[in-house]
């Protein structure tokens, strides 16, 4: 924002990095740094949410259904990854875009599962700050993966409003508490933004 502002009264006919591509037609992508750069501070991203899982043997992946049906029953937009399958460049576009991130990811080695970490240490390196956050996941018996995330969450300025885990395959109330938390994720995210509408 600082450099856009400083070279906001010269006619920029070409802009050429170093590296990447060029630009002959500067406006566009000066309008959509402008844009980007606002997510980063004062927005924090648009009204929807990046939806982010990985599941070993599939527990963790059997309420991710739930909770994305959860928060599309509100209309939320989302965006669906199994970030073991999906490569971390496909990914931060949305993580940069959407306010909110939902991680679903269960325990291993009494930590979050590596691809998770994965994602999670790139956003930090990129400084993709200021999201709203919830966690699901499973466990096989003392867990761990929730007391490796907080942490990485203060790092990137992440606020946690809470988690849902359990220990092995879902049960049928599990499936329902994992739709509620998209639910109450949903309205969480649907009233900051008519809060900043209202201001
Ligand atoms: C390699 C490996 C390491 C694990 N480490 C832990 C652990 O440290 N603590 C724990 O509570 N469960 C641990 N588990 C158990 C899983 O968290 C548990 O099976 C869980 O239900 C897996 O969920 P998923 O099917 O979504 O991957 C581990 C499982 C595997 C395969």
């Amino acid at each position: 924002m600082k450099a856009i502002n400083l070279l906001k009264d010269l006619d920029i006919q070409i802009i050429a990095p170093s590296h990447g591509l060029i630009w002959r037609n500067p406006k566009e992508i000066i309008d959509l740094y402008e844009k980007w750069a606002r997510y980063g501070t004062e927005t924090a991203g648009e009204e929807g949410v990046t939806f982010l899982y990985a599941s070993m043997y599939g527990n963790t992946e059997k309420l991710m259904g739930a909770v994305a049906q959860g928060l599309s029953q509100e209309g939320i937009p989302i965006k669906i990854f199994d970030v073991a399958r999906t490569h971390v460049s496909y990914i931060l576009p949305y993580l940069w875009k959407y306010r909110g991130v939902v991680i679903g990811t269960p325990t291993y080695e009494a930590k979050l599962f590596p691809p998770m970490a994965y994602v999670l240490d790139i956003a930090t390196s990129k400084r993709v700050i200021n999201k709203e956050v919830i966690r699901f996941g499973s466990y096989g018996w003392s867990g761990g993966a929730q007391r490796d995330l907080e942490p990485r969450l203060d790092k990137l300025k992440w606020n946690l409003l809470e988690f849902y885990e359990w220990q092995g395959g879902p049960t049928l109330e599990d499936f329902q508490k994992g739709e509620e938390l998209g639910k109450r994720f949903a309205q969480h995210l649907k009233n900051l933004y008519l809060t900043r509408e209202n201001e």
